[in-house]
């Protein structure tokens, strides 16, 4: 018989201990916490499942990389290293580092931006939405209608309304369009992947009306793993040179390195034009560093160029990838509403689904983020309308498209017994999903509320 089981390809060889806590402790903590679990202490946690951002196990290799960090002001031959490679692997002449992603969001986003302006995606992560709007410019999410169906088998969910894309810059004008922005995977649409021919009919639509296509590739590597066994025409690929096919359709792109750099902290503009890289390098002075270190240390870089090489192994972006299809297979399998089918980085649960009983101003993901965390101390994230909803001119909700609660699984970091565990706690939350009970919130800020609301229990 062959063998099944996809092994951890990596050995242990540090370990960070958790703190276990009971249910009791936790209820209190979340009382402490205004019922936000990104207020809580992180040794509050048992299974941290907020992000894969940031929170990745470096390897040996990239451990020694750190200790060989060349930390000079200008120059720096780990910078040299990390340029290197980035020019690689995104054929673009100009790299900016950054400290991390949204640095360079607000970099670009902010120069590109500015009232009048408008701005297109697949789905703009909060950080882009954000600093997109932050410039007065506007931000049009366009996903295609299958993207919009959390049920649907449908290989490249993440893919862009090409369509759409067309008629919005048509009635826009191209003057007027900041950027196209290709998030991949789409992130806030489910993790999902965009498929080559889509990216390819973006960037021929972009090229006929003269407007800047940008990608924003956090999570490439990921993304190249479905395009080489979905996709036709890519099995002999490497996954590599489906990113580097990915990312010679683009003018550019921003890159977290904070996921699929495999670090914990970093991020990276790359463009092709001259004129538009010189006006970002002068705000990337003003603002984040040098041009040869951004926000980072000499340290950071070493790991970067080091990181940016691993993430493409075969091994272990099958790892990777079964590993995150284990989780939501199996929660498919129990009978959890799951975004389908399982995306790279995170499984994303339909909490409209799984907690029909909370209308949507209840906010129903926030209610079981709320629950797992009571349950099993998984502190996971709400990606609905605690994220994205707005309010109207009277001050009521206008919700988000979908209710979900994203499981994003940090990279090398938990092993499969963590992740059986997960699945034993959903076995208790569906027993008591009755109970479950809806949310208002009673602060928040202006932008990115999610972060700091805070929440008050609905009690019938
Ligand atoms: N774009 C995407 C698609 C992202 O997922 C993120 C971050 C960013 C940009 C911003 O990068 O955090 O380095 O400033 N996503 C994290 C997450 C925070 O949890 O999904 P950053």
């Amino acid at each position: 018989m062959a063998i099944k089981t996809i092994i951890e390809p990596f050995k242990i060889k540090m370990v960070e201990p958790i703190r276990m806590s009971s249910e009791e402790e936790r209820i209190e903590y979340l009382e402490i916490a205004h019922n936000n679990t990104f207020l809580l202490k992180s040794d509050n946690v048992i299974i941290d499942l907020l992000t894969d951002s940031g929170t990745s196990a470096m390897s040996a290799k990239q451990w020694a990389g750190v200790m060989e960090g060349d930390e000079s002001y200008a120059g720096s031959s780990s910078w040299l290293k990390m340029e290197a490679q980035i020019k690689d692997q995104t054929g673009c002449k100009y790299i900016l580092p950054t400290h991390q992603g949204r640095a360079g969001e607000r970099i670009l986003y902010g120069h590109l931006g500015g009232p009048g302006k408008v701005f297109i995606s697949n789905t703009h992560f909060d950080t882009t939405r954000a600093n997109i709007e932050f410039s007065g410019s506007t931000a049009y999410d366009i996903p295609i209608e299958e993207g919009k169906n959390p049920a649907l088998e449908y290989p490249f969910k993440g893919n862009m309304d090409t369509a759409k894309l067309e008629e919005l810059i048509l009635g826009h004008g191209a003057k007027n369009i900041g950027a196209v922005i290709l998030t991949v995977t789409n992130n806030s649409g489910g993790g999902q992947p965009v498929s080559m021919k889509n990216a390819k009919a973006i960037s021929k639509i972009c090229k006929k009306h003269k407007v800047l296509f940008i990608l924003d590739s956090c999570r490439i590597a990921e993304n190249a793993y479905f395009i080489k066994h979905r996709e036709k025409g890519f099995g002999n690929y490497t996954y590599l040179d489906i990113a580097k096919e990915m990312y010679r359709l683009a003018d550019g792109a921003v890159m977290s390195l904070k996921k699929d750099g495999l670090v914990n902290m970093g991020g990276f503009i790359s463009l092709r034009n001259q004129e538009l890289a010189e006006a970002c390098q002068n705000l990337l002075i003003i603002t984040e560093g040098f041009a040869t270190y951004g926000g980072l240390s000499g340290r950071d870089m070493e790991a970067i160029a080091q990181g940016l090489q691993e993430v493409y192994r075969p091994d272990y972006l099958r790892y990777r990838i079964k590993s995150t299809g284990f989780l939501g297979d199996n929660l498919h399998k129990m009978g959890v509403p799951i975004m389908r089918p399982t995306g790279g980085h995170a499984v994303y649960i339909d909490a409209k689904a799984f907690y029909p009983h909370i209308p949507v101003d209840q906010y129903p993901g926030q209610a079981l983020v709320l629950e797992l965390y009571k349950k099993g101390g998984i502190r996971a994230v709400e990606i609905g309308s605690v994220m994205f909803g707005k309010y109207d001119v009277n001050g009521k909700l206008v919700p988000a498209t979908m209710e979900l609660v994203r499981l994003a699984m940090p990279r090398r970091v938990y092993t499969q017994s963590h992740v059986e565990y997960i699945l034993e706690v959903f076995e208790e939350l569906i027993k008591e999903k009755d109970q479950a009970k809806g949310l208002k919130i009673i602060k928040e800020p202006q932008f990115l509320r999610h972060f700091t609301a805070h929440f008050e229990v609905i009690e019938d």
